[in-house]
């Protein structure tokens, strides 16, 4: 059999293997699942759960938790084997053979991936220098490209930065395209456009539940959007994408009163005491850090000289962070989820050491 040449250049998708005690390279929350939830979950997993039988098809408790959450109604929200499914899903299903997907570089490179997967054609739109979207540019490009879908993700993966509701909004209205706002990290900022979903015909917003609601594990994602575009979903999912453990994982935590948020308080907390270390680095070592950008997320973006050096001194150390090459810039980026506090500390200790080794 002859594989298409799409498929025959890519390699499989490589995490860090390495068992870090520290681990800051995919913006997991750094809290395990508290006891009790574990316990109520496992409960319901015995009253409710069947191993012989499929799951819910509709993943209905979840989606109706969800909901509730999100201020939406259940009509108006699917759930995904994480919300990289959806993203696969969406891309492979809204749109003609040949059709444009647009995102706005850099962002998360799932939407690349699976754009270049479908067959369609890719416009990449820049972000400005400062990393920051400007949304007339995006509006023009859409315009100009007769984008089919815009992608993107707000907070955005790996700049770390927000782009505000309002222009989020002016973007949604300013074009035909279906736009996805991708509000994996909205948790850690407040411009959710959650209160669009079902007025903006053309707005899809994806959720998970593996950043602040910590159940990175039980990959479980959604989409809320128009019914007409949800009941779409539907029908082209596989039937049984989300397990049943799953489904009352996610269920157990979203329904918890004030877990996420005070879960995405203490991160966000973290996250500026993280920032303010890797700004003190920066000061003392302007050769070799750059710019360390706003966090509105989980996790701290900055340019480095040389970040692949830096993160194998830090793997060294059994410390995980993702690092980014510059290609012909003269400073790649560093991404370092926050992890605990004491944890932190000594990722920041790791960092100064590389530096002053002269990484
Ligand atoms: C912006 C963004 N969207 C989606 C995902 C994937 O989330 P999930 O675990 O729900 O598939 C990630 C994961 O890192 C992400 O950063």
């Amino acid at each position: 059999m002859r594989l298409p040449q799409k498929v025959l250049s890519l390699t499989p998708y490589a995490p860090v293997t390495e068992i870090c005690r520290i681990r800051c390279d995919a913006n997991e929350s750094c809290f395990p699942l508290p006891s009790a939830l574990w316990d109520t979950a496992v409960k319901r997993m015995e009253e409710q759960a069947e191993a012989n039988r499929y799951p819910d098809p509709y993943a209905s408790a979840c989606c109706k938790a969800a909901a509730k959450k999100y201020g939406i109604h259940p009509e108006q929200v699917v759930a995904g084997n994480g919300s990289d499914e959806l993203i696969s899903l969406i891309e492979n299903s809204f749109l003609e053979p040949g059709g444009c997907v647009a995102t706005i570089e850099p962002d998360f490179s799932m939407y690349g991936f699976y754009a270049d997967l479908a067959g369609l054609r890719h416009v990449r739109i820049p972000k400005g220098e400062d990393l920051r979207i400007n949304p007339g540019a995006v509006t023009a490009a859409l315009e100009r490209e007769q984008a089919d879908l815009l992608i993107f993700s707000n907070p955005c993966n790996p700049t770390s930065l927000v782009l505000p509701a309002a222009e989020v909004e002016r973007i949604v209205r300013s074009t035909r395209a279906l736009v996805v706002v991708d509000e994996a990290y909205m948790e850690f900022a407040d411009e959710s456009v959650l209160g669009l979903v079902g007025e903006l015909e053309n707005l899809i917003v994806l959720k998970t539940c593996s950043k602040a609601a910590g159940l990175a594990s039980a990959r479980v994602g959604f989409a809320a959007g128009p019914e007409e575009l949800i009941r779409v979903l539907y029908s082209v999912k596989s039937p049984y994408n989300v397990n049943a453990f799953s489904q009352i994982l996610a269920q157990t935590v979203l329904e918890a009163p004030g877990y996420v948020e005070d879960c995405a308080k203490k991160l966000r907390a973290y996250t500026a005491g993280l920032y303010v270390g890797i700004c003190a680095l920066a000061a003392d070592f302007p050769e070799s850090v750059g710019t360390v950008y706003p966090t509105s997320t989980n996790f701290v973006y900055f340019e480095a000289k040389e970040p692949e050096k830096i993160r194998r001194a830090l793997l060294r150390r059994s410390i995980a962070v993702r690092a980014m090459p510059g290609h012909d810039a003269p400073m790649g980026h560093l991404r370092v989820s926050t992890a605990r506090l004491e944890e932190n500390e000594e990722v920041l200790a790791a960092l100064l050491d590389a530096l002053k080794e002269g990484v």
